[in-house]
């Protein structure tokens, strides 16, 4: 059987991590990249090649866009294809809207939205005949307040746009676009972030979800794993809510506890 080539961003930690989990256990081939922490993607990229992975791990920043497109060559030059994209980094500056400044704009648009469109556009081009499946990771802070979040959920929101419109343009080419849009997820990233208040705001989100918990993003890779399956081939340019109800809970009604 001919390899499966995948590309996934921000692959070496978090959800991105669980999303290349899953797809190495499938035997494959995954790309992913990331901004600074050369010593993490090392240490994720030598366990991988222990465990007979093929995996690669790539320093490119997605908010530059020569970056972007040395990520789509190194696929084009070792395999010539792609079966798989999975737009999952993201960064911004966590800040209210009053102290966000120009050049904070400008880097959370460049990753989230500018980054996209010239993935999807190079997505177009080595996908051609593989019935290629392209899914990005949106958030909660497009449809719920999250203090701090007020640029990032705009980028995210315009990112949800975009697949809608790559899903319908893409389509006729076999391509596949859709997103997943998680609750809270409980990753080291989100730890540092959220500081002293982390345990507080993990235990509130345990007790909200009606499902129970909170996720890793173990189930959100399981999500992304069904979108880029066949199986999901009349899903078109949507954008699925996995958050395990979260998003159906009004605080203020709910009983004391
Ligand atoms: N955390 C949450 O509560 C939450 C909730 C809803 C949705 N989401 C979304 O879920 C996705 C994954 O979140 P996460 O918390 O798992 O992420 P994470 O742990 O912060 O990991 C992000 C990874 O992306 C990389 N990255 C960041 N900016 C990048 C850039 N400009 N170019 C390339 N790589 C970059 C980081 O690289 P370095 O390690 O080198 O910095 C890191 O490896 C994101 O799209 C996020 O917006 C998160």
């Amino acid at each position: 059987m001919k390899t499966e080539v995948a590309i996934v961003t921000g692959g070496i930690k978090g959800c991105g991590k669980e999303i290349v989990g899953q797809l190495v256990a499938q035997k494959v081939h995954v790309v992913t990249n990331y901004r600074k922490d050369t010593a993490t993607a090392q240490q994720f990229e030598t366990e991988m090649k222990k465990v007979g992975a093929n995996v690669y791990t790539l320093q490119a920043d997605m908010g530059n866009t020569d970056d972007v497109s040395r990520l789509f060559d190194f696929v084009k030059e070792k395999y010539g294809y792609l079966n798989y994209f999975v737009a999952n980094a993201a960064a911004t500056a966590f800040k209210p809207l009053l102290d966000i400044k120009p050049h904070h704009i400008e880097k959370t648009f460049a990753i989230t939205i500018t980054g996209f469109v010239l993935a999807c556009q190079r997505c177009a081009e080595l996908m051609k005949g593989q019935n290629g499946k392209i899914v990005a990771i949106s958030g909660y802070d497009t449809h719920t307040y999250l203090p701090r979040h007020g640029i990032l959920g705009a980028a995210k929101s315009a990112l949800e746009t975009l697949v809608k419109y790559f899903g319908v343009e893409l389509a006729s080419l076999g391509i596949n676009v859709n997103a997943v849009n998680p609750g809270f997820l409980a990753t080291t990233s989100t730890k540092i972030y959220m500081g002293d208040l982390y345990e507080a705001i993990k235990k509130a989100n345990e007790q909200l979800t009606p499902v129970g918990g909170v996720t890793a993003g173990k189930e959100i890779a399981d999500v992304v794993m069904f979108l880029l399956s066949e199986k999901a081939k009349w899903i078109c340019g949507q954008t699925i809510r996995a958050d395990g109800g979260l998003s159906h809970i009004q605080p203020l009604a709910l009983p004391e506890s």
